[in-house]
């Protein structure tokens, strides 16, 4: 391995996890960085990384002491931005990766900012509320010289939400002595939140489908649509994608797999989902077999719920056109040459779920001024942002004849190393 090449002492090569994928893709797009590929090995190695402890007293009285990253990927275009994931599962290898993939989404829909992310290896789910505060605010007083409104600014991510948000704000607000708003997003409305936020992502999931059924000639009107996760993005697009006269047959969630050849009623299932937890037991729904998920007859796929559902193992029994990638990481790579093989066309998450981190660049922007926009004018921008990052990523598809995943790779990573290029080395 080449010096220039050789990976960092802290990772274990025959183990790179996450950040493994993440260096592929880069070196799959190198090839189209023209006379930028000098600079690619910024993209390979990430700015800063910080490692805290973060000790915490239980309720029992005993001290718990947990493992929390907070990792700068890429500062050329802006502050770094990205969420914050509680998981017991989490790794530096992950939060590497994830941070990395906030680079290219945030430079794939053109908003001013690298990419972070951050996490604590934690099942939230085993805290009470109070021990999960004092986490928080542990963890966000260890990485308060990081974060900031102009440095670093976090966001909900997996087990963590609109509250968490409102702890970090206070405690980094306690710290620095003066009310800072627009140091984490996602936050609460009557904390400086955004109108909109909640449903940015499915909403950006939906806009960029659209724009591809108006490409390829799929009509929305009575498309056959199924969804993987009906939370927060996968419920947003399925009632978008019903609003439009779509019909969702099919959902699969962790309590199980519903079907409707008629369409599903969407907002009775939300009404559902908002009481049980879970599309399971839905009325005008026959229950199906989770496996059988995949296959099952529709147009557009959403899988809008964990990383690596669509592998190697199920990718050839796909009937869609379309899958649009709500969820982070659903789709292997090898998944991704099977459909990509089979005339599928597939949306990649590096731009598909690029809503999200859009309106959370919104409430910031709002927070900074102090003046707060309607619904109707966010949504406005929203789409539009939305519909002019993909249609720039079509046209690089199109010219170099390339998957939108690498299009969208390409666009990033050419506007990250010009920033990088412009800037030049300090000192
Ligand atoms: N919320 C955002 O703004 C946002 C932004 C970008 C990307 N994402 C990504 O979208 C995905 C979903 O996030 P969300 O915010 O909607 O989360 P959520 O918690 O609101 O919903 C998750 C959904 O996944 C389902 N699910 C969990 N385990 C499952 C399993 N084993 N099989 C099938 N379904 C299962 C849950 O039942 C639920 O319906 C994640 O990958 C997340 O990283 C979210």
């Amino acid at each position: 391995m080449s010096q220039a090449h050789a990976l960092p002492s802290y990772l274990n090569p025959d183990h790179l996890g996450p950040w493994g994928n993440y260096l592929q893709q880069v070196d799959r797009v190198t090839p189209y960085l023209g006379s930028l590929a000098r600079w690619v090995e910024t993209l390979k190695r990430p700015k800063r990384m910080l490692i805290v402890d973060v000790p915490i007293e239980m309720d029992n009285g005993t001290i718990a002491h947990f493992e929390g990253y907070r990792v700068q990927h890429n500062l050329s275009r802006g502050p770094g931005k990205g969420g914050v994931r509680f998981h017991q599962d989490v790794t530096l290898s992950e939060v590497m990766a994830l941070s990395a993939w906030m680079s290219i989404k945030n430079a794939a829909v053109n908003v001013p900012y690298g990419g972070a992310k951050g996490g604590i290896r934690v099942d939230p789910k085993k805290l009470s509320t109070a021990e999960l505060e004092r986490l928080t605010r542990r963890y966000t007083s260890e990485i308060g010289l990081f974060i900031g409104p102009s440095k670093d600014i976090p966001a909900p991510d997996v087990n963590t939400n609109g509250q968490v948000m409102a702890w970090m704000m206070d405690t980094y607000s306690m710290n620095t002595g003066a009310t800072a708003t627009g140091v984490v997003t996602g936050k609460p409305i009557d904390l400086g939140g955004s109108l909109g936020r909640v449903e940015a992502t499915g909403r950006g999931v939906f806009t960029v489908g659209v724009e591809a059924a108006k490409l390829t000639g799929l009509s929305l009107q009575g498309a056959r649509v199924a969804v993987q996760g009906f939370g927060n993005v996968g419920g947003t697009a399925g009632k978008l994608f019903a609003e439009a006269g779509s019909k969702v047959v099919a959902v699969q969630d962790h309590t199980g797999t519903i079907f409707n050849s008629n369409g599903l009623d969407v907002p009775a299932l939300l009404e559902h989902v908002g009481n049980t937890g879970g599309v399971g037991g839905f009325a005008g729904s026959e229950a199906m077999d989770n496996a059988d998920f995949w296959a099952v007859d529709c147009d557009i796929l959403i899988p809008a719920a964990l990383e690596s559902q669509i592998t190697k193992d199920n990718a050839g029994q796909i009937k869609a056109k379309l899958v649009i990638e709500g969820a982070n990481g659903p789709t292997t790579p090898e998944a991704d040459d099977i459909l990509n093989d089979k005339g599928v066309l597939v949306l990649p998450d590096v731009i598909a779920n690029a809503g999200g981190v859009t309106v959370s660049y919104f409430e910031w922007v709002q927070d900074f001024s102090s003046f707060f926009w309607s619904e109707d004018e966010i949504n406005a921008r929203l789409v539009r942002i939305m519909q002019e990052a993909f249609a720039g990523i079509w046209a690089v598809a199109q010219e170099h004849k390339v998957t939108l995943r690498t299009a969208t790779f390409i666009v990033a990573c050419k506007r990250i190393l010009h920033a990088r290029e412009m800037r030049g080395l300090y000192p």
